[in-house]
């Protein structure tokens, strides 16, 4: 599995809407000192031309476009994802058991070097009143233990989770199940609309693997230098 934990474990979320503004920005950049994620808005807007231009400039990308289909088109979604070459994707846990294997099996299948599959569990931005009004009557935190058990179990490689959840994730799930964190903000950057944060050291010391850091670096005055500072804070040193 290409789980490369020698390299940074800071994946810089490329939230721009225009390839310009991403070409320009990546520029910047090495692939020693980073991975890159591709989201829905980036994605949408400029398509995979862009997921297959950074993957032969030796990113690793995570595309995160998150599926939820029925087993079949998800299976088909992620045989063409890993064929582009993408270093890590994800689907929703809520697809359920037989979806995720789907996926799981798709990717498998495919010659090469496989992809990382992980799940999304709970949108952090479900409460409690959200999930009820799905019919689910659970808190957040049961309903995120409960399927990322269920992730595991279905055999793919780890969850997307916030920070408030990793260390009991981590606990629970072990070292080899991947957790990946979004919401993290070097001390003194910006918080923006995030509402729990950790730093990137806290991150990785609660069992975080992979740091999903996105403005602070994106908005940064100097982005490699932000970034460096980052990989020094949690002891990656090129
Ligand atoms: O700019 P910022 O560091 O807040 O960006 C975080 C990235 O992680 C964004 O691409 C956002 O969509 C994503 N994300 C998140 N919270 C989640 C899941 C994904 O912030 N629960």
């Amino acid at each position: 599995m290409l789980d490369k934990r020698h390299s940074s474990p800071v994946i810089v979320a490329l939230d721009f809407s225009e390839q310009r503004e991403v070409e320009e920005f990546v520029e910047r950049l090495s692939p020693d000192s980073c991975r890159l994620k591709i989201g829905k808005e980036l994605f949408t807007s400029v398509g995979p031309g862009l997921v297959r231009t950074l993957v032969k400039q030796d990113f690793d990308v995570f595309l995160d476009l998150k599926f939820h289909d029925i087993p079949n088109t998800v299976a088909k979604a992620c045989a063409v994802a890993a064929d582009m070459g993408v270093w890590m994707m994800n689907v929703h846990a809520s697809g359920g058991r037989k979806m995720m294997e789907a996926a799981r099996a798709s990717i498998d299948s495919t010659g090469g070097e496989k992809p990382l599959l992980i799940a999304v569990t709970v949108l952090t931005s479900m409460a409690e009143s959200d999930l009820v009004e799905v019919g689910l009557n659970v808190s957040p935190d049961k309903q995120v233990q409960r399927l990322a058990a269920l992730t595991q179990q279905s055999g793919l490689d780890g969850v997307v989770c916030s920070s408030r959840e990793v260390q009991g994730l981590h606990t629970m799930l072990g070292d080899d199940f991947l957790l990946v964190t979004p919401g993290i903000r070097p001390t003194g950057s910006d918080v923006g609309d995030q509402k729990r944060i950790m730093t990137p050291a806290d991150a990785m010391s609660a069992g975080s693997h992979y740091l999903v850091i996105g403005r602070p670096i994106t908005q940064a005055a100097d982005p490699v230098e932000m970034l460096d500072s980052i990989n020094s804070e949690i002891g990656f040193a090129r």
